[in-house]
């Protein structure tokens, strides 16, 4: 998303005006279908049990299992018919009002390529395995699908008012580190979540991290860390709720986030529903730059 470098401000040679390219499945060598097996069978020792049903339902119905870097035209077939949205390759990162408008047209952009073997733990920009394994099984839930849309819809008008900095979070902490109260306990819907081995366990597991019930107002004031594990996770009691709060007009609260300051990443206030005060262990220990 929108926190890191931007690559490139133009379309790059090859692309077109919407930043689309094609994905040109045919060229993808043995290792780089190797990595996505790799990366696929490691998600699923930790996923079943803590993935949320409509995400591990999705996995099914697009049929995305294990047998490599999946050919979007035919995902697309499958993913089309359950919700109306389709995935697209561009070649990295695009400019947020591209962005945005993709998703407010049910198009879902994702990187191209996918990471290198050395990389199988930590990447900073979203590849294939990311935006296709962690974000699009969550676009066959109807409900979600409406949410990914209006949030297109919303990322253009929080350009225009100059509050994208604010909404931004939104998707931070629901789109990529979401976690869900279900009635077998709190599970994962986020894609950032979803497609890494270790904060699978860390997001739902370890004692550092603060877990809070998600308050709209709350999650756009608090800022969120781009290069290591979260340390507030917000758990939604649904996805109709989600969508319910976020179809509100944010004029109103974009207004009142002007008067009100950031919080601190780890904070927790006496509004705040706490269903786990983390110690912050591991953010105190340096993270994943601990020695
Ligand atoms: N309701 C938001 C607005 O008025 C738009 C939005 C919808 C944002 C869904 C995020 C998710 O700007
Ligand atoms: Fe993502």
């Amino acid at each position: 998303m929108s926190d890191f470098a931007h690559v490139h401000e133009t379309p790059p040679p090859g692309a077109a005006a919407d930043w689309t390219i094609p994905q040109d499945w045919d060229r993808y060598t043995p290792q780089e279908h190797d990595t996505w097996v790799r990366l696929y069978e490691r998600q699923m020792k930790v996923l079943p049990g803590r993935a949320c049903d409509a995400f591990m339902q999705g996995l099914d119905a697009l049929d995305l299992h294990g047998g490599g870097i999946p050919d979007l035209e035919k995902l697309n077939k499958a993913l089309e018919a359950l919700t109306g949205w389709r995935v697209v390759c561009v070649p990295g990162l695009v400019p947020d009002e591209v962005f945005f408008e993709h998703l407010a047209n049910r198009r879902f952009p994702a990187g191209q390529f996918i990471r290198r073997p050395d990389q199988l733990d930590y990447i900073q920009e979203p590849d294939i395995f990311h935006d296709v394994f962690g974000h699009v099984p969550m676009l066959t839930d109807t409900v979600f699908a409406d949410y990914m849309a209006a949030y297109g819809r919303g990322g253009l008008r929080a350009l225009g008012l100059g509050q994208l900095h604010n909404l931004a979070r939104l998707y931070w902490y629901t789109v990529e580190f979401g976690l869900m109260q279900t009635p077998n306990g709190v599970r994962i819907y986020g894609a950032g979540i979803v497609s890494s081995a270790t904060e699978s366990v860390f997001a739902l597991e370890d004692g550092s991290p603060n877990r809070l019930g998600f308050d709209m107002l709350r999650v756009m004031r608090t800022p969120y860390r781009i290069d290591d594990f979260q340390q507030a996770y917000f758990v939604i009691p649904g996805f109709e709720q989600l969508l319910r709060e976020t179809l509100e007009d944010f004029a109103p609260a974009y207004e009142r986030l002007k008067a009100l300051p950031d919080l601190e990443i780890d904070e927790i206030t006496g509004e705040d529903t706490v269903i786990h005060r983390g110690d912050q262990a591991y953010a105190k220990a340096g993270g994943r730059f601990a020695v």
